[in-house]
């Protein structure tokens, strides 16, 4: 097992973001994480992170206990994610931007870390304008750009927080192109979405939350037949369509 997040409990003073989560995740899947807002989702990815300790629990990565550790620490054994708000270095440039990673985010030193740059922009499809800054880059690119950092540290194992929000149709199939790329280059996947579409196409397996509880897990059709998850989604416009 790639992954194992065994009885997680987060609270944040009197609130239970997440309680009791079990969940398993093997190399090579591509889990998709959904849930109403609030329900928990990007504090699970945060605690697997190492962004929030839980309160119990642990998460284990390649049979190590990685709860308790710090995040650069994670991300150099193998997990890197992205955020639902991405924040690039806004004065650097896009291939800065990817340079540090691929300089800092990795457990073994690269031999040429502009080579590794220039090869995961391609990969993802931004390209290596010096002259812009990444203050200037459109919702799209910044989306891309933070894909790339999150590669560029070579991971075993990549979230993505909401990836496809804020994107056009078009974007979204290119997206769903690039996460199945990501997989077959070897990439385990987690992602938080709301998009069920994508969801449901993408995922292997998919796992609910709402309040901080699991209330379900299972295949795509299994999840839309699934009545615990249809009443928690009721009145949600993303409702599983
Ligand atoms: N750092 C924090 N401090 C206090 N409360 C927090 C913190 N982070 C999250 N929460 C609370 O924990 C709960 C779960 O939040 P989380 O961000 O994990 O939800 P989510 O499922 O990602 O929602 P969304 O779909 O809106 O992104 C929410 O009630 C949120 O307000
Ligand atoms: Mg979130």
């Amino acid at each position: 097992m790639l992954l194992q997040i065994k009885s997680i409990t987060k609270k944040f003073g009197g609130l239970i973001a997440l309680h009791d989560i079990d969940l398993d995740v093997e190399e090579g899947e591509i889990v998709g994480v959904i849930g109403p807002n609030g329900a928990g989702k990007s504090t699970l990815l945060n605690i697997i992170a190492g962004v929030h300790k839980p309160n119990s629990g642990q998460v284990v990565f390649h049979g190590e206990k990685i709860s308790g550790m710090q995040p650069d620490r994670i991300c150099r054994l193998g997990i890197s994610r992205t955020f639902q708000i991405p924040h690039p270095f806004p004065k650097l440039s896009p291939f800065e931007n990817v340079l540090v990673s691929a300089t800092f985010g990795s457990h073994t030193p690269v031999k040429d870390n502009r080579a590794l740059t220039r090869e995961v922009m391609a990969f993802v499809g931004i390209t290596a304008n010096e002259q812009t800054t990444a203050a200037n880059l459109t919702t799209h690119q910044l989306r891309r750009l933070d894909l790339a950092r999150a590669l560029a540290s070579r991971p075993k194992l990549i979230l993505l927080d909401e990836s496809a929000a804020g994107l056009t149709p078009n974007e979204l199939a290119d997206l769903q192109e690039l996460i199945l790329k990501i997989r077959a280059s070897g990439v385990t996947v987690m992602i938080v979405e709301h998009l069920m579409r994508l969801i449901m196409e993408l995922c292997d397996r998919i796992v609910v939350l709402h309040y901080g509880e699991k209330i379900a897990e299972g295949s795509p059709s299994a999840i839309v037949n699934n009545d615990a998850v249809t009443n928690a989604y009721l009145g949600e416009k993303y409702l599983l369509a």
